[in-house]
C-alpha cells in the first residue's frame, strides 16, 4: 500500500448499529460467503462530475451525476489524517444518551484457542433486541455536539464570521463513511444519504431504502437469531471494568453502545463522525483511544480455498472499512460452525490487511475506497453550497449507476431536529 496509507494512519474500527452493514451481514447469511463482483462498465452521463482533480473550477456549473467505477479511483492514497478521538459517549439499556464512557467494556481473551461458545446460548430468553424501526437519525451524535461544543471549536472558528461555525465540514456516523468506502466494490445494497448544510457544515444522515425496508420487514428466523450470533460472541469475550470477567449468563441488549467521536481529515475535508466501539485493550498500559479499541467479529470457519477467497474480497473488505476509518488497529474474530458455535479466534491487524489479500485476484483496493470516499465528499461540497436546515439533497446511488441527487425542501427526508438548529445558533464562548 501507499506510504501515506501508513504514515498517516494506521486506524481500525468498529461499527454501530447505525452503520447498515446489511450486506455483508446477507453475504454472511448465504453461509457459503459466495457472490462475484460483476464488472459491468457504467453509463456515462452528461455533465458528469470529473473525479480527479481536487475541484471544478468556480465558475463551471457542478455536475449532475458521479461514476462508481473502480478503474477511475486508482491512485495514490489520500491523505488521511490519524483520526483523533474527541470525545465519546454511552447509549444504556432504554438508548438513552450519556456523555460519558459508561458502557465501554474490557476485552478478555479467551482460555482457549477453541473456545467453544455457543452463541445460540440466550436467544430465546435473555436477549432484548433494539428496535431497528425506530431512525435515530444523526440525533446522538447532535447531543454530544451541544454538550462539547467548546472541544471542537477552535479560537479561529470562534472567531469567524457564522457563530455556528464547528470547523468541520462534515458530521455523520462512521457506518456512512463505510457505505461510501465499499460502494466502488457493492454490486447487491444501494444507498441513499441526506445531506443538509448548517453553518458550513455539511450533515450526512442515511435513509433507509425501499430494498433496505422491505429485506427488514421480511428477515427469516434464521436470520433474526443470526443477527444475535455477533453481540453474544461480543458477551462471551467482553466485562464491564478492567478487573472482572464476561458474564455468559446475562442478557444481551442491543440498545447498549459505546461510541467514540473522532476527528480527522481525508484530503481537505476535516471529518468528524461517531462510530460504535465493541471494547477496549483492557491494559490500563495500552495505547490512549482510538488505539486500544477493539472490533469484534464473527464469521462462518473457512474450509475451502473458495471461502478463504470470499472471506478476503468480500468480507474482509467491510471489516477493513469500518475500523481503519475510525483509527481502530485490531480486529479479534470468532469463526464459527453452521450451528452457532465458535471453533477458532483469530486476530487481525488492520495495517496488515492490505497484505493479506494481495495475492486474490480480482481483489479490492483500499486506494479505491479513499479515493471514492474523498470524490464523493468533494461532488457533496459543489452541489449543496447553500446553508438551509429546511432543505436536504438526497444523494442515491444503485449498483451498476452512478451517484445522482435530487433536491426538498420541508420534507420527510428533514432531519436536523429544531432543538439542535435553535442551540447551533446561539453563540457559543469559545474556550479559553
Ligand atoms: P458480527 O460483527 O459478528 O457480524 P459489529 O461487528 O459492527 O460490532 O456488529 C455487531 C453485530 O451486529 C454483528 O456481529 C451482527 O451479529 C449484528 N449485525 C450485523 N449486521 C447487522 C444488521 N444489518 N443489522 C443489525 N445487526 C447486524
Ligand atoms: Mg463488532
Amino acid at each position: 500500500m501507499d506510504q501515506r496509507h501508513h504514515s498517516h494512519h494506521r486506524p481500525q474500527h468498529s461499527n454501530n448499529h447505525h452503520d447498515n452493514y446489511q450486506s455483508s451481514f446477507k453475504r454472511d447469511m448465504d453461509d457459503s460467503g459466495g457472490g462475484n463482483f460483476q464488472h459491468k462498465r457504467f453509463r456515462p452521463g452528461h455533465k458528469h462530475h470529473q473525479p480527479t482533480g481536487p475541484s471544478t473550477p468556480p465558475s463551471s456549473p457542478p455536475t449532475q451525476s458521479l461514476s462508481v467505477q473502480r478503474q477511475l479511483y486508482e491512485r495514490d492514497f489520500p491523505l488521511y489524517k490519524q483520526p483523533v478521538e474527541v470525545g465519546h459517549f454511552s447509549l444504556d439499556s432504554e438508548r438513552r444518551f450519556f456523555n460519558d464512557a459508561r458502557q465501554l467494556r474490557y476485552y478478555v481473551e479467551p482460555e482457549k484457542s477453541c473456545p467453544n461458545f455457543n452463541l445460540r446460548d440466550g436467544y430465546r430468553g435473555r436477549f432484548v433486541k433494539r428496535d431497528d424501526g425506530v431512525k435515530e437519525k444523526l440525533d446522538h451524535i447532535l447531543r454530544w455536539i451541544l454538550a462539547n461544543r467548546s472541544k471542537l471549536q477552535s479560537k479561529e472558528t470562534a472567531a469567524s464570521s457564522s457563530p455556528c461555525a464547528l470547523g468541520v465540514d462534515i458530521v455523520t456516523w462512521r457506518g456512512h463513511l463505510t457505505k461510501l468506502l465499499t460502494t466502488p466494490y457493492e454490486t447487491r445494497e444501494g444507498w441513499l444519504l441526506a445531506v443538509t448544510r448548517v453553518g458550513g457544515t455539511l450533515y450526512i444522515s442515511e435513509v433507509e431504502t425501499e430494498a433496505a425496508r422491505q429485506d427488514r420487514e421480511n428477515r427469516t428466523e434464521r436470520h433474526e437469531e443470526m443477527m444475535y450470533w455477533g453481540y453474544k460472541f461480543e458477551q462471551y469475550t467482553c466485562a464491564d471494568d478492567a478487573r472482572s470477567l464476561p458474564d455468559p449468563g446475562g442478557v444481551v441488549n442491543t440498545n447498549e453502545a459505546f461510541c467514540t467521536v473522532v476527528q480527522t481529515r481525508l484530503a481537505e475535508h476535516r471529518l468528524l463522525f461517531s462510530g460504535e466501539v465493541d471494547c477496549r485493550d483492557k491494559d490500563p498500559q495500552a495505547p490512549s483511544p482510538p488505539a486500544c479499541y477493539i472490533e469484534l467479529k464473527t464469521s462462518l470457519e473457512i474450509s475451502t480455498p473458495k471461502q478463504r477467497s470470499n472471506f478476503h474480497r468480500f468480507k474482509l473488505l467491510k471489516w477493513w472499512a469500518q475500523s481503519f476509518l475510525p483509527g481502530v488497529p485490531r480486529i479479534v474474530a470468532g469463526f464459527r460452525d453452521h450451528d452457532g458455535v465458535v471453533v477458532s479466534v483469530e486476530t487481525y491487524h488492520i495495517s496488515k490487511i492490505s497484505q493479506l489479500i494481495k495475492n486474490e485476484t480480482n481483489c479490492w483496493k483500499p486506494t479505491v475506497c479513499m479515493n471514492f470516499c474523498c470524490e464523493f465528499l468533494s461532488f457533496v461540497k459543489s452541489i449543496v453550497t447553500e446553508d438551509n436546515p429546511r432543505d436536504v439533497h438526497l444523494f442515491s446511488w444503485e449498483p451498476h449507476r452512478e451517484v445522482t441527487y435530487s433536491i426538498y425542501r420541508d420534507s420527510q427526508y428533514s432531519f436536523l431536529p429544531d432543538w439542535y438548529i435553535r442551540e447551533i445558533h446561539h453563540p457559543h464562548p469559545p474556550q479559553t
